[in-house]
């Protein structure tokens, strides 16, 4: 049993549902790699932030935009603003394509990966969980870090977001047709990346 080259897996969700967390656990399991597309996003957000335009920060992002302090509140605010643009997306799309593409296997993770960046994936998962669930989740991350920040203030931010990304036009957020849809909400993380490892393996050639 073995993948055929290229087999991509799209996992989609809101904000902080567990999508990173089960990605890394995936392709640490498949020995594919990973790309979190988030962070794409995040990065032009970081640098529209300190001024720039969010097209030309989009088509000229460079791999050391992926290392600054991307995971805060604000660059994810906006993140999500700049993710609303045509030509910011229409500028990330070549990348993720080919990153698919790799021989070894790949496993994306974002909003539109399903539905918009790998439509032909073999697997499609959409990782959700309900709102406080995710807050919860988000805030412990994030005070782990040292962010001063209230459990409201996340909710807030959280709503918020996906409220942004659900309602564009371009590329919203919603599950592909045949996504396997995982809920979080009451699963541990090793229940959340068992479910995704047996979706993966029903999908093996
Ligand atoms: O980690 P978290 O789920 O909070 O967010 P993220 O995956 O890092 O994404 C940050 C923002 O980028 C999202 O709220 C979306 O607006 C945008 N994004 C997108 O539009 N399309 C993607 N494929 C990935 C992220």
């Amino acid at each position: 049993m073995t993948f055929q080259a290229g087999f991509t897996v799209a996992i989609d969700g809101p904000a902080a549902a567990g999508k990173g967390t089960v990605s890394k656990a995936v392709a640490a399991h498949f020995g594919f790699a990973h790309l979190d597309t988030g962070l794409l996003y995040r990065a032009v957000g970081a640098r529209v932030l300190r001024g720039a335009d969010p097209v030309e920060a989009a088509r000229g992002l460079t791999p050391d935009d992926l290392g600054g302090k991307l995971r805060t509140p604000e660059v994810a605010q906006a993140a999500s603003r700049v993710a609303v643009i045509p030509e910011v997306r229409a500028a990330l799309v070549d990348f993720q394509r080919s990153f698919a593409a790799r021989d070894g296997g790949a496993v994306l993770d974002g909003r539109d990966i399903g539905t918009v960046i790998c439509p032909n994936a073999q697997v499609k998962l959409f990782v959700t969980a309900s709102a406080e669930v995710r807050a919860e989740r988000r805030f412990l991350e994030l005070t782990g870090q040292g962010h001063d920040t209230t459990r409201a203030q996340v909710l807030e931010d959280v709503v918020a977001r996906d409220r942004r990304d659900r309602e564009r036009e371009e590329a919203p957020l919603k599950p592909a047709e045949d996504a396997v849809t995982i809920d979080t909400s009451g699963m541990s993380i090793d229940e959340a990346v068992a479910a995704a490892v047996a979706a993966v393996e029903a999908r093996r050639g």
